[in-house]
């Protein structure tokens, strides 16, 4: 922006959010996948495009005004004003979220202990912000973790510990660490955010053993877990263990959904269940769930009826299983995730890997590869521009603008081709930094 006259505010004097690297993170993607609309974009992590169909939008549509019509006795007008008019603070389709969590997930939770909400996002700000008392709040996540959740802690002002990730998604042992180490320094840690089933960025899914040993520690040393699960119905083929959610019977877990990639992104919705009772003053219980409603009136009022009806009707048309709506989806995603690995095999073969190495998650919509070299957002830059292919560096991650040895590829929204092209693309980026790096 140029130097005017008007009014002159200081970045310095506006909310701490907007000083962190992670503020300009998306903004950067955004700005390179812009300049370079002819680069191969294994950097977003957008759902596959081929089978959007706007015509979809009117026929869910009317599958839930159907359904709403049979609910509220054919009364066009009671119909008319759930949709358009201001409505209920925690959302319109909570009966069918349940109904879907209990046919995908084995989730039996009360309609009444969701919040639909504008995306995951505004589930996960609402949460963090109810959790954060004071600035002895603190939540714990493992490193790499998922840009969201950094930005929705920042905005709550709420400070983030790292806990360490191993083989099996993350170290429950230095997770116990950092909480007793935490209270020792009169610190609260109120809630463990993990992404269980392929994560982001990771691509990592906790074990069994895992999720069992994590819900043992949240209730021996009284912290929640934040469950965020947009990518479950997403597997590779193998099975899954259980979501935490579905074997926690002691109300640990706030689970959090999203319907970005299962429904569409432009609808932005996202919900949470939170079915832990809270103590009021006189005695009396009420559902976090509740807590969160009041926070949303003062932030969002209500999440978009329409956009809801749009992914209630498509629940509906799909006996509320996202695993059916998504078949051809899970199809594309499990093409292109194996494709991927057989083109890094390819470029780099076992007698040849050059310093290159990656994971092969069990679903979901990203991997990260391992290179020689450091890879921040100057060398995405030259990336995209000398050879025409994006990736996300893997500091966006870490929130801390340092740049590491690791990226993330997203492979859900690209054809076999583009796949192809890009990974070859790639190589000769890679090839190109080793050479460079060992004459230089
Ligand atoms: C871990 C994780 N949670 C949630 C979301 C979706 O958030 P939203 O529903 O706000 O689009 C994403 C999408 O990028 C994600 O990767």
């Amino acid at each position: 922006v140029t130097a005017g006259t008007g009014a002159l505010l200081r970045l310095t004097d506006l909310h701490h959010a907007l000083d962190t690297p992670i503020a300009e993170s998306m903004n950067f993607l955004d700005e390179v996948t812009h300049q370079y609309p002819d680069a191969i974009s294994f950097a977003a992590g957008r759902p596959y495009e081929g089978f959007f169909d706007l015509d979809d939008v009117h026929y869910y549509l009317e599958r839930y005004r159907d359904h709403a019509m049979a609910w509220h006795g054919d009364d066009e007008v009671v119909v008319r004003r759930l949709v358009l008019q201001y409505g209920r603070t925690k959302g319109i389709i909570h009966d069918l979220i349940a109904q879907n969590l209990a046919v995908d997930e084995d989730i039996k939770v009360s309609p009444e202990s969701i919040v639909v909400t504008v995306g995951c996002q505004e589930a996960l700000f609402l949460t963090l912000r109810a959790l954060r008392r004071d600035e002895n709040d603190v939540l714990l996540t493992a490193l790499p973790r998922h840009v969201g959740v950094t930005g929705a802690a920042h905005l709550a002002d709420m400070r983030m510990l790292p806990v360490r990730e191993d083989s099996g998604g993350l170290d429950v042992d230095d997770l116990v660490d950092v909480v007793r180490r935490a209270k020792a320094e009169g610190l609260r840690p109120r809630a463990c955010y993990v992404v269980a089933d392929f994560a982001n960025p990771s691509g990592t899914s906790l074990s069994r053993e895992t999720r069992k040993r994590l819900l043992q520690a949240a209730e021996e040393h009284d912290f929640l877990i934040l469950e965020d699960n947009p990518y479950g119905v997403f597997d590779a083929g193998g099975e899954r263990p259980p979501t935490m959610k579905s074997i926690d019977t002691l109300q640990r877990v706030v689970y959090l959904g999203s319907f970005a990639k299962t429904g569409f992104p432009g609808a932005r919705i996202g919900y949470v269940v939170a079915d832990q009772r809270v103590a009021r003053g006189d005695e009396g219980h009420e559902l976090l769930a509740d807590q969160l409603g009041k926070l949303k009136s003062m932030l969002t009022v209500n999440t978009s009826p329409i956009a809801q009806a749009v992914i209630g009707g498509k629940l509906l048309a799909n006996d509320y299983s996202l695993r059916t709506a998504n078949t051809r989806q899970r199809e594309v995603y499990r093409r292109n995730l194996c494709l991927l690995v057989d083109e890094l095999n390819r470029w780099f073969p076992p007698d040849s890997r050059r310093g290159v190495s990656w994971n092969v998650p069990a679903g979901g919509f990203f991997l990260v590869l391992k290179l020689p070299f450091e890879a921040g957002d100057d060398l995405l830059e030259y990336s995209a521009r000398e050879h025409r292919v994006l990736w996300a560096p893997m500091h966006h991650f870490y929130g801390d603008g340092i740049a590491r040895d690791r990226i993330r590829l997203a492979f859900s929204h690209l054809t076999p081709d583009e796949i192809t092209a890009g990974v070859s693309r790639l190589a000769a980026f890679v090839s190109e930094q080793c050479t460079t790096r060992r004459e230089g």
